[in-house]
């Protein structure tokens, strides 16, 4: 089965798609492009990071036993090594600073890139063999969050 990481792979791609049109208005100044989508972007990031830690990674904690140094674990200390990216990226937004948005996002993706590669080939297979025939209910419950 790959149910959670067919739809989680699927929102990064939505999410990246949503980076580009913010970086893309940012580097042709376009504000009001760079605002629109630059918090949209932050809104989303936000709530898939919110159903990987709240939901996805406890599942997988509480199944498998693997809490201290296993691959959740991992996966959340880079969540909180974007969080002070996250910010700026914020601020940048509610200063409509391009350049300053530009900046924080590629600091961002040099992360988040690396993250989500990992996330794709380790962690969502993880989940899916680890949840097996509950994995269904599992997804809705991440869906419901903050839809
Ligand atoms: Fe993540
Ligand atoms: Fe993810």
């Amino acid at each position: 089965m790959t149910v959670i990481s067919d739809f989680m792979q699927q929102d990064h791609v939505d999410i990246d798609a949503i980076a580009e049109r913010a970086t893309a208005a940012a580097a042709a100044g376009d504000a009001t492009t760079m605002v629109r989508e630059g918090a949209e972007f932050l809104k989303r990031l936000q709530r898939h990071i919110d159903q990987e830690e709240q939901l996805l990674f406890p599942a997988f904690e509480e199944r498998t036993g693997m809490r201290e140094g296993g691959p959740s674990v991992q996966m959340k200390m880079e969540h909180d090594d974007m969080r002070p990216i996250l910010e700026q990226m914020h601020a940048a937004v509610a200063a409509k600073d391009a350049a300053g948005y530009q900046k924080a996002s590629k600091a961002l993706f040099d992360i988040l890139v690396p993250h989500n590669q990992k996330e794709e080939q380790m962690m969502y297979p993880m989940l899916d063999d680890t949840m097996g025939a509950d994995a269904g209910a599992l997804l809705a419950d991440v869906k419901a969050l903050g839809a």
